[in-house]
């Protein structure tokens, strides 16, 4: 990726998810019958969204948090796509901000919002995650829409949205493991219009340690790490916890 500078970057993702690629995570984020390297994305998506709200619901494993864990707490899912993750969370009781770069993905999401959902629970906004005018949020979630971007990139959005956030921040990074390398090239092998822009692996020490040094001197620690893989999609989840 090179000197590539976010602002770059980040013009590349927009124009991928609002335009390559906006049919085919629309059906990705679907119901409809998907390819089976594709299924296996599905599944491993799924995996991890579930994990990620368990552990936005659930800082303590040890405590029963009840049916609505989440309950008047806010939360801004970055990078929310089709807004799947944003209505779990508001399932749970929380209000949720979901903001993405593409104005497509964000009319395919309130176009999806269920209808039986508490009014004003969700609200999806079209920008960038880093917007200061978002306000404040107990928790973060960043489910693959970090990505993208270089570690140093990554963190860097991490390390800034973190004074805007209470209580944690949880997002995905890429591991840098063999496996996930072998399918980053079995990805160059499908047709260039509709892959997704290269993602950038990390080793995960590298990761944490990058972590640790950027984010104590902002009061905030390490929490869980854990690795979803299955068939196609390699992803690991990091949470991060204001002490
Ligand atoms: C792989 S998709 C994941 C979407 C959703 N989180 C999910 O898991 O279904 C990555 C998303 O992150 C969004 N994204 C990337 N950088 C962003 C930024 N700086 N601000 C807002 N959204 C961003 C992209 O537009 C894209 O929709």
């Amino acid at each position: 990726m090179g000197q590539t500078s976010y602002l770059e970057r980040r013009g590349q993702i927009e124009a991928y998810f609002d335009r390559t690629a906006a049919d085919a995570w629309a059906r990705l984020t679907s119901d409809a019958p998907v390819s089976g390297v594709r299924a296996t994305v599905r599944a491993g998506r799924e995996q991890m969204r579930h994990l990620l709200v368990d552990w936005v619901a659930n800082p303590d494993p040890t405590r029963n948090v009840g049916s609505m864990p989440l309950l008047a707490r806010s939360l801004l899912d970055a990078g929310c796509g089709t807004g799947l993750l944003a209505v779990d969370c508001a399932r749970l009781g929380a209000h949720v901000t979901g903001i993405d770069l593409s104005p497509t993905l964000v009319d395919l999401a309130r176009d999806r919002l269920p209808t039986d959902l508490a009014p004003g629970s969700v609200q999806l906004l079209a920008g960038d995650m880093l917007d200061a005018a978002l306000g404040e949020f107990d928790h973060l979630v960043a489910m693959d829409s970090l990505i993208h971007y270089a570690p140093e990139q990554a963190v860097a959005a991490v390390c800034a949205v973190a004074p805007r956030v209470r209580r944690s921040m949880v997002f995905t990074f890429a591991p840098g493991s063999l496996p996930l390398r072998a399918m980053i090239a079995v990805g160059r092998l499908f047709p260039r219009a509709d892959r997704s822009p290269s993602i950038v692996p990390v080793a995960p020490q590298r990761m944490h340690r990058m972590l640790a040094e950027a984010l104590a001197p902002l009061g905030w620690r390490l929490g869980r790490t854990e690795r979803v893989s299955r068939g196609f999609y390699t992803s690991q989840a990091q949470e991060l916890i204001r002490q």
